[in-house]
């Protein structure tokens, strides 16, 4: 389908290379005809890389830290302003955990780190959620998407404090989308991706067998960055209108699946041997 996005305006925010999820979605977006700001934490645009990614898309990156509620009262201000007038819809691909990072296993967090984490990963789509609503930033059926993993819901060892962000993250998504519905009729989700080759993901510790294990899991095998991208376009669009305050699984069915033949052949294998 062509034009989805026609006449529409947004922020994409966590675009870092061309490997990022929000990398992707700025690629659709535009292609679907959106107009939209890019913004990422200014450390990550001196990495320069998004710039290229601007001109692809004729537009500007706007630098905020999104734990700050000044630098995104800015970015939203400056956005209405470049794309002249309220946005209709905004993605949060943001995630990161110092503890993560470091290494530091689940166990024996670092609670200063662990907050940063929460901070970054979960309280930012509040900070978004809650500056646009002040003021009064996003039209009427917008549509705000945050990107989420099942961690939130399942134990999955070396996702770490990640996994406790992730299920104040849908939290926030449920909670915010209630009061932004009966407010404004503005539509807030999570989407809960399959393991992804990007930045973040390559982070997790163990993370090649992680995406090897999911991909066999699931009968459609992982979800690619780039279909994430196009299932992000159509919850920004018209034709999802009525879905709000949902967590939904983008993930070639691994959510619902005990085991499958797949797996199982792994370890027959090794029984034979
Ligand atoms: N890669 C995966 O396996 C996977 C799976 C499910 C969900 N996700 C989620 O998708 C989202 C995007 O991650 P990605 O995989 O594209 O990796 P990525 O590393 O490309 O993107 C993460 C982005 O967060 C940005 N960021 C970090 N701190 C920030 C801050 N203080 N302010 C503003 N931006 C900040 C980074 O600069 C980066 O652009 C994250 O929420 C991640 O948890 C990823």
């Amino acid at each position: 389908m062509n034009n989805l996005l026609e006449g529409k305006r947004g922020i994409i925010f966590g675009a870092l290379d061309e490997n990022s999820i929000a990398w992707k979605v700025a690629l659709k977006a535009h292609e679907q005809g959106a107009k939209f700001v890019l913004s990422n934490a200014p450390v990550a645009l001196r990495m320069g890389e998004i710039k290229n990614l601007a001109d692809h898309c004729n537009t500007i990156v706007i630098a905020a830290d999104a734990t700050s509620v000044q630098d995104l009262e800015k970015l939203v201000q400056e956005s209405m302003a470049h794309l002249g007038g309220k946005l209709d819809f905004v993605l949060h691909s943001i995630g990161m955990s110092p503890n993560v990072r470091k290494g530091k296993t689940y166990t024996d967090v670092n609670y200063e780190w662990m907050n940063k984490t929460f901070d970054i990963s979960a309280f930012s789509l509040h900070k978004t959620l809650q500056t646009c609503m002040k003021l009064d930033a996003i039209s009427e059926w917008g549509s705000v998407v945050a990107l989420s993993y099942i961690a939130a819901q399942k134990a999955f060892p070396g996702y770490g404090d990640m996994a406790d962000a992730k299920a104040t993250l849908e939290s926030i998504v449920r909670s915010f989308g209630y009061y932004y519905g009966n407010e404004k009729k503005v539509r807030v989700n999570s989407i809960s991706q399959s393991p992804t080759m990007t930045t973040a993901g390559s982070g997790i510790k163990g993370f090649d067998s992680f995406f090897g294990f999911a991909d066999k899991m699931s009968p459609l095998g992982n979800a690619p960055a780039d279909a994430c991208a196009n299932f992000c376009v159509s919850l920004f669009s018209d034709l999802t209108k009525y879905i709000t305050m949902q967590n939904i699984y983008h993930d070639g069915g691994f959510s619902n699946m005990g085991v499958s033949e797949a797996v199982m052949n792994l370890f027959e294998e090794k029984e034979k041997l």
